[in-house]
């Protein structure tokens, strides 16, 4: 299951910090939530509901251990019985990740007589637990987890350790945290954020058991030392001003830039200028917006002439690699650092000798600790579940490294490069066109679908455009080479069809504009958003969006700006909540 998960002990308010921790994972996305409190009588009190986690407010429940989870569904429809925790004798347990052994388990269990209330997969690990438990919580979790397979972040309550919790990760991300009368584990640094003053990552394979103290241990049971940090200003929870997340993560756009680019000047690239400066080919892998921010890097570096370049969505990656090895660079881009497919392509690519740069947005992220080179974003918490001001922040990321390659490899720096401080003003001058969009997205609201183009530079800016609008407007929309659409997808335009095209680049602009007049004359409502005067008056276009002036391989820093905007307007008009897409989580931790 794709869920977060969240234990505290404390000496009061447990079940009021459960609730605050449980508010601050709900940006990841969730369809129920659920907590349990344990009294130092010994007794466990479950209260899990479908919906929301304001769903579980009500008559505070005593105790001062606690296990609290949002649900993504996987196995099993939402509903109050599939919720977590999930209970069985002496145990209570939330869970995030998938049991892919859990049928097997299920069968075992179900003969021995073991009576099942949920369709989930997590509930075969509590009844285990039930089973192997002779007096020893830490060693039946051991024990259980031994027999487990896939992927799980579990925090577990036993009744007989009032004032315990015990947790054990493999490939879902947890993280261990400690405030002034208060311990923590958890899913999520950035939910742990407003909570923990300090931190400290688990690795894969091992446990943690909360008491009066965090202790780590290892999967032989060995404790493990492991230094805590002081939560860093940056990591601290976001909190919105006004409106939504997501507008505010779009007028934060010119700090993110700002902080990310003051983040990269500081940054000692030195360590990496061997393998970067030898790279035989570069590999890209990232999913979503992430995905969009990648190609954008590719293209930069093939238009450079830096090498081959190679970029995939990372569950295609594995599919793609028969080549990749060493002297080859492999560079992962994610906002959380946690999404799983990510990961695992990482995790490929390091198997096979390639050289790891990772580009994510939470430090002490699991990719971040993954790879050999990681450059952080410094984007600022994103809350929103689509990403907006992470993709502008990773696309500065991806275009300084490229900066810093050609260095290595060449000697120089490309001359673009030295432009990218005007990034933070020019994105302030991209709200400008705010209005315009706004309108823009009054007029579109009842449009059944759209087409963004463009082609070359501007064709990531086209995809990530689409993919806002289908994200959080729910509407269909998709992105296109402008040159491809007479190829077959012309046949869905027709009269007052919307059409969102960018023209970027000087050497394409009629080629652009081609596309924009056979859509034309078709009857589609053409929008072209261009920063070239001339190329806006001449065209054929019914909106016109003038975009700043930058040099054109940072162009795509900029000219998404507008269309972020939009798809979060439309969102609003169409009344739903941009920070809550449906179906959708923030942070994919399931392949
Ligand atoms: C999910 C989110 C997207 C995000 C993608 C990659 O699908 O809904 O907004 O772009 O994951 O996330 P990452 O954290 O790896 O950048």
């Amino acid at each position: 299951m794709m869920c977060g998960i969240i234990g505290c002990i404390s000496g009061e308010n447990c079940y009021e910090k459960l609730l605050s921790s449980l508010a601050r994972l709900e940006y990841r996305g969730y369809d129920s939530a659920g907590v349990c409190l344990l009294s130092e009588e010994g007794v466990l009190r479950v209260r899990k509901k479908k919906g929301y986690v304001s769903n579980l407010a009500g008559k505070r429940l005593a105790g001062g251990a606690g296990i609290g989870h949002t649900r993504w569904a996987t196995h099993g429809k939402p509903s109050d019985e599939n919720a977590h925790p999930h209970l069985c004798g002496k145990f209570a347990l939330v869970h995030n990740g998938i049991i892919e052994n859990y049928a097997a388990l299920k069968e075992e269990l179900l003969a021995a007589g073991e009576v099942f209330l949920s369709e989930t997969d997590s509930e075969v690990v509590v009844r285990l637990l039930s089973h192997a438990y002779r007096g020893d919580f830490l060693g039946a979790v051991r024990e259980v987890c031994a027999r487990l397979s896939g992927s799980y972040a579990l925090a577990v309550l036993c009744s007989d350790f009032p004032g315990e919790i015990v947790a054990a990760r493999k490939g879902s991300p947890l993280v261990a945290g400690a405030a002034k009368g208060a311990l923590y584990v958890c899913s999520d640094v950035p939910a742990l954020c407003g909570e923990a003053e300090f931190l400290c990552p688990v690795e894969d394979g091992e446990f943690v058991v909360l008491s009066d103290a965090v202790r780590i241990y290892d999967a032989q049971g060995r404790q493990v030392e492991r230094a805590f940090s002081r939560v860093k200003s940056e990591q601290r929870a976001a909190s919105v001003a006004e409106g939504t997340f997501m507008q505010s993560e779009i007028a934060q756009i010119p700090r993110a830039l700002r902080d990310t680019l003051a983040g990269l000047e500081d940054t000692d690239f030195a360590p990496c200028a061997r393998a970067l400066r030898g790279a035989k080919r570069v590999w890209c892998a990232a999913c979503g917006t992430a995905y969009h921010a990648a190609l954008s890097f590719a293209d930069l570096l093939a238009e450079e002439g830096f090498c081959d370049v190679f970029c995939s969505t990372s569950s295609e990656f594995r599919y793609k690699t028969p080549l990749i090895g060493e002297k080859d660079v492999f560079v992962a881009v994610s906002q959380s650092g946690e999404t799983a497919d990510t990961l695992e392509a990482a995790r490929l690519a390091k198997s096979r000798g390639a050289y790891l740069i990772g580009i994510t947005n939470v430090a002490d992220s699991s990719l971040s600790r993954l790879v050999h080179f990681n450059i952080a974003m410094r984007a600022g918490p994103e809350i929103a579940v689509a990403a907006t001001k992470s993709y502008n922040a990773q696309l500065v990321c991806l275009f300084y490294l490229a900066a810093q390659m050609l260095f290595f490899k060449r000697g120089a720096v490309p001359g673009w490069a030295g432009e990218m401080v005007s990034l933070p003003e020019k994105a302030e001058e991209c709200f400008r066109t705010f209005g315009q969009m706004s309108a823009l997205a009054a007029k579109l609201r009842a449009a059944k679908g759209m087409f963004f183009l463009g082609r070359n530079a501007d064709l990531p800016t086209a995809l990530e455009g689409a993919l806002k609008v289908r994200e959080i407007a729910c509407l269909f929309a998709e992105g296109y080479p402008a040159g491809e659409l007479k190829h077959g997808s012309l046949a869905l335009v027709e009269e007052g069809f919307p059409v969102l095209a960018l023209s970027t680049r000087e050497a394409l602009f009629s080629k652009t504009e081609n596309a924009l007049a056979e859509v034309r004359a078709r009857g589609a409502y053409a929008v072209l958003l261009s920063q070239s005067e001339e190329v806006l008056s001449r065209s054929c276009a019914d909106c016109k969006v003038l975009l700043p002036q930058v040099c054109a391989p940072l162009m795509p820093v900029l000219s998404v700006l507008p269309l972020q905007y939009f798809a979060c307007r439309m969102s609003l008009l169409r009344g739903m909540d941009p920070d809550k897409p449906r179906n959708l989580a923030k942070s994919v931790t399931v392949e």
